[in-house]
């Protein structure tokens, strides 16, 4: 218990220490590790401690001699997520409110925002990225490498096949769909990585980072899973365990959890193997909600990926370490996703000051010693040009009036206030269960502005605007603000020059 507190208290010693040198030589020997595992698509139900039956020993065990994350909260999309990550603001601030960057979109998260890696390497930390990055990747200056990161393994941009790494996307310009590689090691183009499965590499690699690890500097890993985004595939040995699943998307789906489990099985290994683990802070977070029509279940919760609803955004999140000072608790605190460049940054004894105004707040505290949360407000998104690209029941709003007609949301305290269409909006049943489809294809009477209860109601069930007016009113004012400071969105039109050719690979044009 003492030597947390010991090491804050240290720190705070330090900063008002005037002798740099000083500074750098012993804050260098305390500051923790920190490796930040990100999953793709990983949904609600889809962790064995939220009762699924797909079966996930090592997320479950880390998580229990951790802090399981209960009310954490995730955007509902890839690069938004790794967006508010990687500068600890909202989107709105970034214009990247609207959707993920296509891979022929000419743009990437702005060039004058100081990204976590930064902020890291500043603080003299070693940083290395595998995985996934999808923050844009159309000039060189957008890439992993030139943002922070030491080190450089994975693909740009999203969806790819899990074996030989080849990325289908339109071109819209073009009239055509290409069809590329998309794998990278720093800035090269690698090509020798065919036929390996990227749950499997890229928990090989981060291994190997961390045991190859130089400990006179401390470590910061983020490890970006392709793992469990769709397209649904895995190796036979991890499906064996799953043939009671009938349904054949949900049965890959549970074969893919069980790798990507392994995987961070085996960087906790290689962790404790190499003596870094009683001095690091391990973070697990899934980028948004399960994707339904791949597989994926938040149930019970309301709504699935790429919507607004629960089943969108709040996340299987936890942190595990031996620096936290009440191992084995559940915080229902307010956590984001953006809070944690200023936890990270903080707990590595950085600095935050070269960031734009931060919207995360530092919730250390909040999870090492279970103090309240200082964060009170979160706002979900706004976003003008939200259109569900797979409604699941043809609901859409006619857009009448400005504010209700935007898709947006809004959570302070116990509330959570809904406006315009918010997305796919239906409980979809436990999986293998014997609930009809009927169920899903009900249809609810969605209004333009919606108030729920959600500590109380987390399945968004029972509407209560007309009951709390001054709540929605009061909600309706701080959207307001927010849209009043939002940037215009940025969502460029495809730029045909993207175009790798046949043989080529997805990568910088301009
Ligand atoms: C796009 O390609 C398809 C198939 O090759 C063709 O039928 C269609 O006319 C093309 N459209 C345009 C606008 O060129
Ligand atoms: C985990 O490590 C074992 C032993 O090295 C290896 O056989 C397995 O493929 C690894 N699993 C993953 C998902 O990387």
């Amino acid at each position: 218990m003492w030597f947390p507190r010991c090491v804050r208290a240290l720190l705070s010693v330090f900063i008002v220490t005037s002798s740099l040198n000083v500074f750098t030589a012993l804050s260098a020997a305390k500051q923790p590790h920190i490796v930040f595992i990100l999953a793709d698509d990983y949904g609600w139900y889809d962790v064995g401690y939220h009762g699924s039956e797909i079966k996930t020993p090592n997320l479950d065990q880390l998580s229990a001699s951790g802090v399981r994350l209960e009310n954490y909260y995730v955007q509902p999309l890839c690069t938004p997520s790794r967006n508010q990550l990687m500068t600890g603001r909202y989107q709105i601030r970034t214009g990247m409110q609207h959707s993920i960057i296509w891979p022929c979109q000419p743009y990437c998260v702005p060039l004058d925002e100081t990204l976590l890696p930064q902020l890291m390497r500043e603080a003299g930390y070693s940083t290395h990225m595998v995985g996934k990055w999808h923050l844009g990747m159309y000039k060189k200056d957008c890439h992993p490498t030139k943002r922070g990161f030491d080190s450089y393994f994975g693909y740009l941009t999203g969806s790819e096949d899990y074996y030989d790494h080849i990325r289908c996307a339109p071109i819209t310009p073009l009239n055509l769909t290409r069809c590329a590689l998309d794998f990278r090691e720093g800035e090269e183009v690698a090509t020798a990585y065919k036929g390996a499965y990227s749950t499997e590499l890229f928990s090989e690699r981060a291994s190997r980072i961390i045991q190859t690890h130089k400990s006179n500097k401390p470590l910061f890993l983020y490890v970006a899973l392709q793992a469990v985004h769709a397209p649904l595939q895995v190796p036979e040995r991890y499906l064996t365990p799953y043939s009671f699943i009938k349904d054949h998307n949900r049965r890959v789906y549970a074969g893919m959890v069980s790798a990507m489990d392994e995987a961070v099985g085996n960087i906790t290994s290689a962790l404790k193997q190499s003596g870094l683990w009683e001095n690091t802070v391990l973070v697990f977070s899934t980028d948004n909600g399960g994707q339904t029509l791949t597989g994926g279940s938040n149930w019970p919760l309301r709504g699935r990926k790429w919507t607004l609803w629960e089943g969108g955004v709040r996340g299987v999140g936890f942190v595990a370490s031996p620096l936290i000072n009440q191992p084995g608790s559940v915080s229902r605190e307010l956590i984001h996703i953006s809070d944690w460049l200023p936890t990270l940054v903080n707990l590595a004894g950085g600095k935050t000051k070269s960031t734009k105004p931060l919207d995360g707040f530092n919730v250390w505290n909040t999870i090492s010693k279970g103090h309240a949360s200082p964060r009170l407000e979160l706002l979900h998104n706004i976003d003008p040009l939200f259109e569900d690209t797979s409604p699941c029941n043809g609901n859409s709003w006619a857009h009448s009036g400005f504010n209700v007609s935007i898709h947006a949301a809004i959570r302070w305290s116990n509330w959570k206030l809904l406006t315009g269409y918010p997305g796919c909006d239906v409980w979809f049943p436990q999986p293998d269960s014997d609930n009809s489809e009927s169920k899903i294809l009900e249809m609810h009477s969605l209004k333009p502005v919606m108030l729920f209860d959600v500590e109380k109601d987390p399945e968004e069930r029972t509407e209560l605007s007309a009951k709390f007016p001054t709540v929605v009113d009061y909600l309706l004012g701080r959207l307001s603000v927010y849209q009043k400071q939002a940037l215009p969105i940025n969502y460029p039109d495809e730029d045909p020059k993207c175009d790798p050719g046949p043989e080529g690979a997805w990568g910088p044009w301009a």
